[in-house]
């Protein structure tokens, strides 16, 4: 097995999942505990992942130099090469910043864990400091244009850094190299494959004989989360839909088509006007995430309540929170928080239902496999990912009942266009942003002073980064025009060509 250890990497969890996809056992471990979790766990390699701090900052996470003397095949992936370098007398200051797709040329084709590697290739990058002095024993292997140090290694001691991100999709050569790990780590391969048995045990395990109420949306996670409970307790769930006026706008029809194919009545709540009334005035992004999940966890209580007056004995409330929701909402030790998604960081803490939440541990990617899994027709399964907060998060400044309408007539129009294109499948995302800025436009011959809408249409798998899409240019100029056409009060359309990294993939 592999031990890693997590530096509060928004992307631990990735490193460790890519791992066991290629059949090896992991263990992810606070840096605290590295040489007891060595002497107890014995594995046969180690990986350092990345983290939000500077290794020279005050408080930074560290670990235990003898970690690098126990002859056990090391890599370090950005923060933790920049602490393997730290701690072994190498140099590392607030560098060349790198954030996105970078280009990396490797110099040494020899090194066991540069085989198979092109000579070129694409990665991607997510850092401000820089290694500009090698400890002793280390040589440079491959870098990229901005920073030499990006791919080093010391044969002997078998001990590797990266400075870019093997473990993300964009990385062409990210499962190349951490197979070359595995590989020189000599560990041992065994099946991982996802057991749709085994969750579904585990749900009846924890449920019992109580009720669960679902809160589902109609995306592909809470589908999915719902079809599994459905299958494991089948009438002790029960789902429910707040309609609070800010989930797309086909989301009921939608609901509808899921809840005939499990068979499994759907109860859904109108709360749009209170949902606004909620809202007024806040402009703050984490404020309406925190409002938002409030409300939503009031009425959800508010219907237990009732469901109990009837006899029945609810303890639980289901979510289809993902793995790429916890992590960004602050879900590891030394993480930082980007931003509160509202089933995760955004619940209030006097909550009285238990969270059961069936796809916690995995990706997007993963969840529509167990979707295909359980034989879900695709439509259910592509949906688009569209956030708890719902169009919320795609209003800069304050939500009110016009923004929000031409929001969803904007959102409409993309869609449509999309599909009509035939791009739509291959798409993640898309979406039109009410940035709150405004601009001029003339009109007939009048002038007009209104809001200009940024297009956000994205390509991606596991969520931890992202590419706009390179669509035609009459594709966006039809779309551009039918906007400022038929959305009232809209002077301008822009298209957003921001990776992820750095750029979330919401504005908000
Ligand atoms: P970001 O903007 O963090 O988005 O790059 C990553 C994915 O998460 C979705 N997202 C949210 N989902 N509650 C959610 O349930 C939220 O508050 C939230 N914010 C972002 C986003 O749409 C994308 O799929």
């Amino acid at each position: 097995m592999i031990l890693v250890i997590d530096f509060g990497s928004q992307v631990a969890h990735l490193i460790s999942r890519r791992v066991n996809d290629l059949g090896v056992k992991t263990k992810i471990i606070l840096p605290e505990n590295a040489i007891s979790e060595i002497h107890t766990e014995k594995p046969q390699g180690i990986i350092l992942s990345g983290g939000p701090d500077s290794v020279y900052a005050k408080g930074a996470p560290t670990i235990d130099s003898k970690v690098f003397d126990s002859n056990i095949p090391t890599l370090g992936i950005c923060y933790g090469l920049q602490l393997m370098m730290y701690l072994m007398g190498g140099k590392v200051v607030s560098g060349k910043k790198e954030y996105g797709p970078a280009k990396l040329k490797i110099t040494n084709h020899k090194s066991p864990i540069t085989q198979n590697i092109p000579e070129n290739s694409g990665v991607w990058v997510s850092h401000g400091d820089e290694v500009t002095a090698l400890a002793p024993g280390f040589i440079i292997i491959g870098s990229t244009e901005r920073v030499p140090a990006s791919f080093i290694e010391n044969v002997t001691k078998k001990i590797y850094g990266v400075q870019f991100h093997p473990e993300v999709e964009h990385t062409e050569i990210g499962n190349q190299l951490l197979e070359n790990f595995i590989e020189l780590c000599g560990a041992t391969r065994e099946a991982t494959a996802i057991n749709i048995d085994e969750i579904v045990a585990k749900i009846k395990k924890q449920v019992g004989g109580s009720y669960v109420i679902g809160a589902v949306s109609g995306g592909v996670d809470s589908t999915v989360a719902a079809v599994l409970m459905t299958k494991a307790i089948g009438k002790q769930f029960i789902p429910i839909y707040v309609n609070n006026g800010l989930m797309r706008f086909d989301t009921e029809d939608h609901l509808a088509k899921i809840f005939e194919h499990t068979k499994i009545k759907i109860q859904i709540i109108k709360a749009q006007e209170e949902t606004l009334k909620r809202l007024k005035g806040i402009t703050d992004p984490e404020e309406k995430r925190k409002t938002i999940g409030k409300l939503y966890i009031d009425i959800f209580e508010r219907e237990m309540q009732k469901i109990i007056k009837n006899g029945k004995n609810v303890k639980f409330l289901m979510q289809g929170t993902i793995y790429s929701d916890v992590i960004e909402s602050k879900g590891t030790k030394n993480a930082d928080k980007i931003k509160s998604h509202h089933n995760v960081g955004g619940l209030p803490e006097n909550m009285k239902l238990q969270l059961i939440e069936p796809v916690r541990n995995f990706y997007k990617d993963q969840v529509r496999r167990i979707g295909k899994m359980l034989k879900l027709p695709d439509v259910f399964v592509y949906k688009q990912p569209f956030p708890g907060p719902g169009y919320a998060v795609r209003i800069r400044g304050e939500v009110t009942k016009q923004r929000l309408e031409q929001e969803k007539l904007a959102d409409k129009i993309v869609l449509e266009e999309l599909e009509k294109a035939g791009v739509l499948k291959g798409i993640f995302q898309s979406f039109p942003v009410l940035t709150g800025a405004r601009s001029t436009a003339v009109k007939g011959d009048g002038r007009n002073f209104g809001e200009v809408v940024a297009l956000r249409i994205i390509e991606s798998k596991d969520v931890m980064t992202c590419k706009w899409a390179d669509l035609p240019y009459n594709l966006l100029q039809t779309i551009s025009s039918r906007i400022v056409n038929e959305v009232p009060d809209i002077s301008r359309v822009v298209y957003d060509i921001t990776t992820k990294p750095p750029a979330t993939m919401e504005w908000e």
